[in-house]
């Protein structure tokens, strides 16, 4: 079987990856770290990455807010992409790999950029619109996908009018009958294409398969 399941996507993928998406010491270093920590090889794929810079530059971000730090890989690339004075908030439900990524994000000379907040993403989003933050002009969702929705619902009060919502694993789960979490992913996507005032769209993403991520502009108030 070839790679992604269609022939020509792992050359693709390669190719992509060593023209805009070469990782240097720090990022293969924080996959490194991560894997020996014990936590899951999730993290977004380098093109994932690359996507989340264009992101965040072309939205002139200087307030992201991340839902899922695992060990940082994406933070990494996020924080990247910040002016000097910006700052990534990354929320991560679990201590272990909050360490992890804060280890990692130091490390790669990113630690004062980085804000790592444990506990569950939903509580801290909500309390997030209570008090009134300063709007973010980038959130990027990748943690429970069965909480997507609610992520959704909630970066969209935390976010700035032209910002933009980013939610990763947007479209293998869509596109696979009986994959675990697939509803909260469909129902989230399903919320962004209707949403009047989000301009959405999924771009499918290589890595170790194909995925995609949902990109939303939020052009509502
Ligand atoms: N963004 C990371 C990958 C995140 S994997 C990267 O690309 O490098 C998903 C992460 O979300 C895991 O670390 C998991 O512990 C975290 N998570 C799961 N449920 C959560 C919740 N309810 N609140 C906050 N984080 C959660
Ligand atoms: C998986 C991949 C992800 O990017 C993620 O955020 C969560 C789970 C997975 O492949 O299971
Ligand atoms: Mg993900």
């Amino acid at each position: 079987m070839p790679k992604h399941g269609v022939p020509g996507w792992g050359a693709a993928q390669s190719y992509i990856e060593a023209l805009f998406a070469p990782q240097d010491v720090p990022l293969k270093d924080a996959l490194r770290r991560s894997a020996r920590a014990g936590l899951p090889p999730i993290a977004v794929s380098p093109s994932g990455g690359r996507l989340l810079q264009v992101l965040a530059r072309a939205a002139r971000a200087r307030r992201i807010l991340e839902v899922g730090t695992l060990g940082g890989y994406s933070a990494i690339w996020l924080a990247r992409a910040l002016p000097r004075g910006g700052r990534l908030v990354s929320l991560e439900l679990h201590q272990e790999h909050a360490d992890t990524a804060r280890r990692n994000l130091d490390r790669a000379g990113l630690g004062k950029r980085v804000e790592v907040r444990t506990g569950p993403a939903l509580q801290a989003m909500r309390r997030m619109v209570r008090d009134r933050v300063p709007a973010f002009d980038l959130v990027f969702i990748d943690a429970d996908k069965d909480e997507y929705p609610g992520y959704l619902r909630l970066a969209y009060r935390l976010t700035r009018s032209g910002g933009l919502i980013v939610a990763d694993n947007a479209l293998r789960r869509a596109v696979s009958p009986g994959a675990p979490k697939r509803g909260g992913v469909l129902e989230c996507n399903r919320i962004a294409a209707r949403h009047t005032g989000l301009v959405s769209i999924i771009v499918p993403v290589l890595g170790k398969g194909v995925d995609g991520m949902l990109v939303c502009v939020k052009t509502g108030r």
